[in-house]
């Protein structure tokens, strides 16, 4: 058994505490790679952020957990490296979706989990979320559960079509699971292609998306007063990013995520964590892209990787700044 506190990791209880009551929201960054880690740690260190580096299963099938773990690891000595004396942390599993996965990051070093059972019918779901309830909190071990089915298409996480949080169901799966958070269905989605062009609004020629369903996050929180409320699928996909890829020989198409200004608005009431990695990947692409064709005769994994971090970097520190206002939010 590693236990998380041992990495120096901390969990997301006082961490959601405080975000829910101030206001924002903690970022929860999926991280698969070296550059990846160190970019956030970067971004979180500059702009005194706490951060959740989270792990999908995706990226412990690409990177090994035991590394993946190490590096979380080496992020605190590095946090700490930069300067920031108490860095706050957290090691997350992105959608565990069985008991013995929760349990086996537990087991190595997670401060966090999420266990996805949204999309088995409600009482299997609530036992199952019970089940890793019962055991994470032996550890110290928060844990994340989901109601209701995001929408969108993505490697691991896949749903045809989105089911919305049902608001007369929260209390009853709150308080029969444990869960420490709750992650809701309320209009995101994953990936970069959130909507279809036939879905938004032409506004000065930037295509506008359906506003979330505010309406159901209010009725949440009602129902829920101050309790941690999770958003996934929460990528913004910048256009100019877009526009750089593809300018670069991509061929991204109507790639459209969620509007800043409303996941702004989320980070102000209950939902306290907020999922990003689609934009990760289309800031690291569109350095990557760009740098190759600028400098074809480069072929040294550091020159194009170098651009690719900073790039991620600046993504992360505007998300935490001018989105989340996760910002001096340490101690
Ligand atoms: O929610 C999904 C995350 O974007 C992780 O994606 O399973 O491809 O690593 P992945
Ligand atoms: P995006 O695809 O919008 O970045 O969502 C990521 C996510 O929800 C990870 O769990
Ligand atoms: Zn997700």
């Amino acid at each position: 058994m590693i236990s998380y506190k041992e990495l120096g990791l901390v969990n997301t209880k006082e961490m959601f505490a405080k975000a829910v009551k101030g206001g924002y929201a903690i970022p929860a960054f999926n991280f698969n790679t070296m550059e990846q880690m160190q970019a956030i740690v970067q971004a979180a260190v500059e702009t005194k952020s706490p951060v959740i580096m989270q792990v999908s299963k995706g990226a412990r099938n690409y990177a090994n957990g035991t590394i993946l773990r190490n590096l979380a690891k080496g992020a605190v000595e590095y946090a700490k490296e930069l300067g920031c004396e108490n860095p706050e942390i957290v090691l997350h599993l992105d959608h565990g979706d069985s008991f013995e996965i929760c349990k086996e990051c537990i087991d190595n070093g997670f401060s966090s989990v999420m266990i996805d059972g949204s999309h088995l019918p409600y009482e299997e779901n609530v036992a199952l979320a019970k089940k890793v309830v019962e055991y994470a909190h032996q550890y110290d071990v928060t844990v994340e559960a989901e109601l209701g089915v995001l929408a969108g298409v993505e490697d691991e996480v896949c749903a045809a079509e989105s089911h919305y949080t049902k608001p007369e169901e929260v209390i009853d799966f709150a308080t029969r699971t444990g869960c420490d958070s709750l992650a809701i269905s309320i209009g995101t989605s994953h990936g970069a292609h959130k909507f279809t062009p036939e879905q938004c609004t032409l506004v000065n020629g930037v295509l506008v998306p359906p506003p979330l369903a505010f309406d159901i996050l209010a009725e949440i929180e009602a129902k829920l007063p101050g309790f941690p409320i999770v958003l996934h699928g929460s990528s913004s996909v910048p256009q100019e990013e877009v526009e750089t890829i593809n300018q670069y020989g991509g061929a991204l198409k109507a790639a459209i995520g969620i509007p800043e200004d409303q996941l702004r608005q989320a980070s102000k009431s209950a939902v306290c964590k907020i999922n990003i990695d689609s934009d990760s990947r289309l800031a690291m692409t569109a350095a990557v892209r760009k740098y190759l064709a600028e400098n074809p005769s480069h072929f040294d994994p550091r020159q194009y990787l170098k651009p690719a971090r900073d790039n991620m970097k600046k993504m992360y520190i505007h998300k935490i700044v001018n989105v989340l206002g996760s910002d001096n939010k340490l101690g």
